[in-house]
């Protein structure tokens, strides 16, 4: 060892000893998390008597792992099969546990988390980090290591924690906290945390990033999407004017989630959802849907099990796309990820996103966004499947992209 890397070695020991400095290196969420979240569509649909088809209860659960199994998102890499609020009884039980609710999960959350790790994949639950949750159930406030240890022993694989009804100084302190009771449970568990989103829209001050991102594998940025294509476009507008803010802290390990995929709920055309797989894909954002998956139409599955769309949000870069504002409605997004050629000269995406309800054209010179193999690229179209053809660093490109949908181009270097 020369005497920089001893240096280097006890500062580290020093700052782990001394300063309680900590990183959140759990190993987990090195790609963005994919899979399906009940709220988005289900939101607390407890009333199964009367309204059977839209039910939280264990047959949905169970039924979404079934299709990712047998339909091919599992391949296409949908993962997480993750319960929101009001999965709970509404109190505790005499010794402080938390209780699923005995009629739509009879046989409890282990049951599940068995069922959904046989065939491969994985389980997430939710908590709120106050009293209560959102939804007025018993929250964790007060019951942070029981209920950390409670959700290990169950099979969690994935936590979400949100943030309502407690001040800004709670938030700051009880996600640190609990984040250690979430880390030395038996079993690891994403730590997804809603921490930020509360800090800057509830409490109306800046989060800090740095920190987030050293406790939390992933975090909320902005208000939970509704059914709508406006709220896929404030999302989206939302995500371009933060991207200064947010991509420095964004990558494998720790991911700014825009919220849930909405494909699906009849709530997006096919090209209103090629935009929101498409930008989400190009932010290396964790995709989780939240539809009953029986309502999918034949495009929006075909466009989650584009394996070549699927590869760049799960690109091992993990970098998040920068935006490009072309024209008012007209936004370039540009990622580089793998493969690359040599050590110098990335594969880089582009996606021309028109968040207007017009045709636009635009003309695009590739090289002029940070493009540098001189030997040119060749281009392939994502939704076609198909390789285009081949351009030189000074060609321009005149394309006409369609009214709310994108045009997704992967640049190879050759
Ligand atoms: C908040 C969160 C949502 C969802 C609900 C549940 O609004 O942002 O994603 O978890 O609470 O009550």
């Amino acid at each position: 060892m020369t005497s920089t890397q001893t240096l280097i070695l006890w500062v580290l020991i020093f700052c782990n000893l001394f300063l309680n400095v900590k990183l959140l290196e759990n190993g987990l969420a090195r790609k963005p998390p994919m899979g399906w979240m009940s709220w988005g569509y289900y939101q607390c649909s407890v009333d199964c008597e009367n309204n059977p088809s839209k039910c939280l209860n264990e047959k949905l659960l169970l039924s979404v792992a079934d299709k990712f199994y047998s339909e091919g998102y599992m391949e296409a890499g949908f993962e997480y099969i993750i319960i929101d609020d009001c999965w709970s009884e509404k109190r505790r039980n005499q010794f402080g546990r938390l209780v699923p609710d005995k009629k739509r999960f009879p046989r409890g959350m282990k049951y599940i988390a068995d069922y959904i790790h046989k065939r491969g994949m994985k389980f997430g639950m939710y908590t709120n980090i106050a009293k209560k949750t959102c939804m007025g159930y018993p929250g964790s406030r007060g019951y942070f290591k029981p209920d950390a240890n409670m959700f290990a022993r169950w099979g969690v694989d994935y936590l979400k924690v949100d943030g309502c009804f407690v001040d800004e100084n709670f938030l700051n302190v009880a996600y640190i906290k609990l984040g250690e009771h979430i880390d030395a449970a038996e079993r690891p568990m994403v730590y997804s945390c809603s921490w930020p989103y509360y800090i800057e829209f509830i409490h109306n001050k800046k989060p800090n990033y740095t920190t987030v991102a050293q406790h939390c594998n992933m975090w909320r940025n902005y208000h939970d999407v509704a059914l709508s294509w406006d709220a896929v476009k404030a999302i989206i507008t939302h995500y371009k004017d933060a991207y200064t803010e947010l991509s420095p802290h964004h990558g494998p390990g720790k991911w700014n989630d825009p919220d849930m995929l909405i494909l699906g709920t009849g709530a997006l055309t096919d090209s209103q959802s090629r935009v929101q797989v498409s930008v989400y894909a190009m932010l290396s954002a964790p995709l989780l849907l939240s539809c009953d998956m029986d309502q999918l139409t034949a495009n929006e599955r075909e466009l989650l099990t584009n394996l070549d769309l699927m590869a760049i949000a799960q690109d091992p870069l993990g970098v998040m796309a920068r935006p490009y504002e072309l024209t008012n409605s007209i936004t370039l997004w540009v990622k580089p990820h793998l493969p690359k050629k040599g050590d110098a000269y990335n594969s880089v995406s582009f996606a021309l996103v028109n968040l207007a309800p017009e045709d636009t054209t635009v003309s695009l010179a590739p090289g002029r966004y940070g493009l540098n193999s001189t030997d040119g690229y060749t281009i392939m179209d994502i939704f076609a499947r198909t390789f285009l053809r081949n351009i030189t660093l000074n060609e321009t490109l005149n394309l006409t992209v369609p009214a709310e949908d994108v045009i997704l181009y992967t640049l190879y270097p050759l």
